[in-house]
């Protein structure tokens, strides 16, 4: 069996989750042109997992992504589909859990609770669903679907999770009469893996996201990037009190991008040589032009503020340093309350080994994880 609580835990102790986010992309999360940068195709995923499972790591989160963002190396230009990249490596794996990432708007909400059950079988109970509803106009043409007002778009997402819910858990005909989905006579079998439904998380930065994520999620992701430890501290305690007061509890997670080296000068050196020296600038400044941000619109000073920090794994806190430092920073992070966190590296294969030799021990010397 696999019980909500197992799920939730990821069936371990560790109080700090870790995961890695983003290899399904070509450059994964690092908008660079240094030659090593991931490629993203299958084999070197089935390697990675492989590599991650075995070391204990607790789950892969992908990148739901149509279409690349052009520059030097139209980075994220290929891009495994998240569903069919999960059910792969979850056959190919025995405790980490695997998430697959949907736009609502652009699944069928009962084929797509069928491709999570499906999954969900075949690991067994270590399916996680990542529900997102879409910023990127340019992604949303290419399917002919046009993109609602932005509130909207979680309302739809409302009815959306409310279907794929129905048809994990409810009777073996259902109906649905919502405002945007209607659907009669619905059948939807099997329910997922051992009597329990898969994890849900979301990641909505906006209040009517993170709403949405409190109403309906277990794991909401946050961006942690640029806050000091109270003020995530803070974050966490408002989205669990939130949470509780609508009878439910929610993990809280965040994103990161890992340069691990064995001094601090070589982390150093080689953060700056791939996110500032060998940038995909180009690309960087197409991702920002999607969101209407150029010299033009935020000025010259705020404009390298954001090329930065956009350059830098998309976002993501940047955890840079010799083992001590990066497990120092980590274990901040779960003191501060967080369940856990998606990280990235520049080369995931070639560099998650040092960070599972070095680092892990000393989190789990701090008894924020437990030996593999
Ligand atoms: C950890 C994380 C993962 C995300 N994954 C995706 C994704 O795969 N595809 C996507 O289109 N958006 C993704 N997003 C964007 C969010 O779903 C959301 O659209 C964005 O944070 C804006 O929030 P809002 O919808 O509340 O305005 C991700 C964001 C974060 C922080």
């Amino acid at each position: 069996m696999s019980t909500q609580r197992d799920r939730m835990a990821m069936y371990n102790a560790n109080a700090l989750k870790i995961g890695l986010f983003g290899a399904n992309c070509s450059s994964g999360r690092a908008v660079t042109t240094v030659p090593e940068r991931w490629t993203g195709n299958w084999q070197d995923n089935l390697r990675l997992v492989r590599m991650a499972d075995e070391a204990g790591i607790d789950f892969m989160l992908p990148i739901g992504r149509w279409k690349g963002y052009g520059g030097d190396t139209d980075y994220q230009g290929e891009t495994l589909e998240t569903l069919t990249w999960a059910t792969g490596l979850l056959a190919s794996t025995k405790r980490i859990t695997v998430f697959g990432t949907v736009h609502a708007p652009l699944f069928h909400p009962v084929i797509a609770a069928k491709h999570f059950a499906t999954a969900d079988h075949v690991g067994a109970g270590r399916f996680g669903l990542n529900i997102v509803v879409g910023w990127n106009e340019d992604e949303f043409e290419m399917f002919g679907v046009k993109q609602r007002e932005h509130d909207a778009r979680y309302e739809y997402g409302q009815e959306w999770i409310d279907t794929v819910k129905l048809a994990w858990e409810g009777p073996d005909d259902f109906e649905f009469n919502g405002q945007y989905i209607k659907l009669t006579k619905v059948r939807a079998k099997p329910k997922p893996y051992g009597g329990s439904r898969p994890l849900i998380m979301n990641a909505g930065a906006s209040a009517t996201g993170r709403a949405f994520a409190i109403r309906n999620c277990d794991a909401f992701f946050t961006n942690a990037q640029g806050q000091s430890p109270e003020a995530t501290a803070q974050a966490v305690r408002e989205a669990k009190t939130e949470a509780r007061s609508h009878g439910r509890e929610i993990d809280v997670y965040t994103v990161g991008v890992v340069t691990c080296k064995p001094t601090q000068r070589e982390a150093d050196d080689y953060y700056r040589h791939c996110i500032v020296l060998q940038a995909d600038w180009s690309a960087v400044d197409a991702i920002l032009a999607k969101r209407k941000i150029s010299a033009g619109t935020v000025g010259e000073d705020e404009f390298k503020r954001l090329r930065l920090h956009q350059a830098n794994g998309m976002g993501g806190l940047p955890i840079v340093g010799d083992p001590d430092r990066v497990a120092g920073m980590l274990i901040a992070l779960s003191e501060a309350g967080l369940r856990g966190i998606g990280i990235s590296f520049v080369n995931y294969a070639d560099e998650l080994p040092y960070f599972c030799a070095e680092v892990l021990p000393r989190l789990v010397r701090a008894g924020v994880r437990v030996a593999a």
